[in-house]
């Protein structure tokens, strides 16, 4: 570990300010980072406005304060750009829970479907796919589809949820998120009696049950919309804990309830003020991807990002 970081916070901000300028950086930050590295980010949004984000930045290095799938899906979107995951171990158990070799068995058993990869995957995924969507927009990327079946992946949560909101045919695939998992019905309920008056907010990749229960299912960033133009003033928030500094950060004046004490994404925690610096600093860890296969995936996010132009 190098001397300098064993800096405090207000030098380490101030550091990561002057090597960003040096490097023309951008630093992206999802929703779920820690509050001190959703604070030093130039923007901190869902995965589709990072991805949008990742796309258009005319910055040569894109510091990406999130997990695997994300920092390669901006590198997907802008190869000819640095991109840098700073925690490399940072990854996605939900992504993990596909593999190319699973994938084209299945893709097999239904040849008619279409695939529409969740961008929670590994770019292998995406290029095997026909096209993929965010949370932000499955419904609308499903529907845009030209196939009446659809071979729904990684998330059963969200595809389940899809298929509420549509007349096709969703294949479901057994993967789930492991933080969302966590939640129960019973905390909800039991917050919702002592604030009978708060809106229940959740993320699609939660349970049916814990659906059933919401007065909104939203991606991060709608979530953040969705409780700015409420009238409410109070919220249960059904998605990691991360997002509750954003809407907090967002909307001082409303309150923010979690359903479960410590709703963490292992994970999106990873990532550390002291690794944004290294990052910066030693261009730690750049994103690479096969070109083959990158061509692949591009294909199919550029697909879900003209299927949905606007978000
Ligand atoms: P959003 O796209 O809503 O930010 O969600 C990404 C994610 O990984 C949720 O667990």
């Amino acid at each position: 570990m190098s001397l300098d970081l064993f800096l405090d916070d207000k030098e380490l901000v101030a550091r990561i300010k002057d090597l960003k300028k040096e490097r023309n950086a951008v630093i992206l930050a999802h929703s779920y980072e820690r509050p001190e590295v959703q604070d030093i980010a130039d923007y901190v949004g869902d995965s589709l406005e990072l991805s949008r984000l990742a796309a258009k930045t005319d910055a040569d290095v894109i510091v990406f304060c999130s997990v695997h799938f994300m920092a390669e899906t901006a590198k997907i979107l802008s190869p000819q750009k640095t991109v840098l995951l700073p925690a490399a171990e940072a990854g996605c158990p939900l992504a993990d829970m596909i593999t190319p070799a699973q994938l084209e068995a299945e893709k097999a058993k239904y040849p008619k479907a279409a695939v529409v990869a969740y961008v929670n995957c590994s770019a292998e995924i995406k290029s095997m796919a026909d096209i993929c969507c965010t949370s932000a927009n499955a419904v609308q990327v499903v529907n845009a589809m030209a196939q009446d079946e659809i071979l729904f992946v990684p998330d059963q949560h969200l595809g389940r949820w899809v298929q509420t909101q549509t007349d096709k045919k969703i294949i479901l695939w057994a993967g789930c998120c492991p933080t969302h998992q966590r939640m129960k019905v019973s905390d909800f309920v039991n917050l919702k009696k002592e604030h009978p008056e708060a809106v229940i907010v959740v993320h699609p990749e939660s349970n049916e049950d814990i659906c059933n229960l919401a007065d909104a299912i939203l991606s991060t960033s709608q979530m953040l919309r969705y409780c700015q133009a409420s009238s409410a003033t109070k919220f249960i928030i059904g998605t990691e804990m991360g997002m509750l500094h954003r809407l907090r950060t967002a909307m001082p004046e409303k309150t923010f309830l979690q359903p479960s004490k410590g709703l963490i994404c292992p994970n999106m925690k990873m990532t550390q003020l002291e690794d944004v610096y290294e990052s910066l600093k030693e261009l730690k860890h750049p994103i690479e991807i096969p070109e083959l296969i990158r061509m692949k995936a591009l294909k199919a996010l550029d697909g879900m990002l003209a299927a949905v132009p606007t978000k």
